[in-house]
């Protein structure tokens, strides 16, 4: 499973970078009105740190609108990819998209249904969220198994993006389902390199070593 930092943050990225377990990174606007940049150059930024792909969201809900800003992003770096959201526009988007090789990761993805449309239309990523979906009491990891069911049934090359990962569990239980890729805050990407075990054994060991002769 890749692994993408869900950041507009070009600190914490390459943080994460330095880290080397990230493959991208996902941004959107709520993410990049707490940076308090512009958001071009965050953009150009993230891509000179990471080398992978790189979300950048639009924010036009007319398909004129949507396809302005995706050839705005898409000539802006090879690596990024246009996020759009789930509506009958922004699927029109997506297929006009992916008939000129733009990227895209269809985002806002809350059924498996939405899922099976973004696959036809022909949607690099899709981006089902599912801690969102958990806050509504359902169940967002069952959602990713609808998925990878209805992807593998027919074969489909879209790759499910696990997006609004809350905590290490949903990043486990997308790679035990088989999740193309999870995109998580820095705050969980350090959660997952935390047990308590490997601490206690650092310092276990770290007194052994004193009583070693040097
Ligand atoms: O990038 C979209 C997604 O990851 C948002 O997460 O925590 O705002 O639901 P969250």
């Amino acid at each position: 499973m890749e692994i993408f930092i869900d950041s507009a943050d070009v600190k914490e990225i390459q943080e994460a970078w330095d880290m080397g377990v990230i493959d991208g990174v996902t941004t959107n606007p709520s993410l990049a009105a707490k940076t308090g940049r512009n958001y071009d150059e965050t953009i150009k930024e993230i891509a000179k740190i990471v080398d992978g792909p790189i979300s950048a969201e639009t924010v036009s809900l007319d398909f004129a609108g949507m396809m302005k800003e995706a050839y705005h992003f898409a000539k802006m770096h090879k690596n990024i990819v246009v996020k759009i959201p789930m509506t009958e526009v922004g699927l029109r988007a997506v297929k006009q998209c992916a008939s000129e090789g733009i990227k895209t990761n269809v985002t806002l993805t809350f059924s498996a249904n939405q899922a099976l449309l973004i696959a036809k239309a022909g949607g690099t990523y899709v981006s089902p969220f599912v801690g969102r979906f958990d806050d509504i009491s359902e169940e967002g990891m069952q959602l990713i198994e609808h998925i990878r069911q209805i992807y593998d049934n027919y074969d489909f090359k879209t790759k499910i993006l696990v997006a609004s990962i809350r905590n290490p569990i949903h990043v486990r239980d997308a790679a035990l389902i088989g999740a193309d890729v999870a995109t998580i805050p820095l705050s969980v990407i350090k959660q997952l390199t935390k047990h308590p075990l490997t601490d206690i054994g650092i310092q276990k060991f770290l007194e052994d070593w004193k009583k070693v002769p040097q």
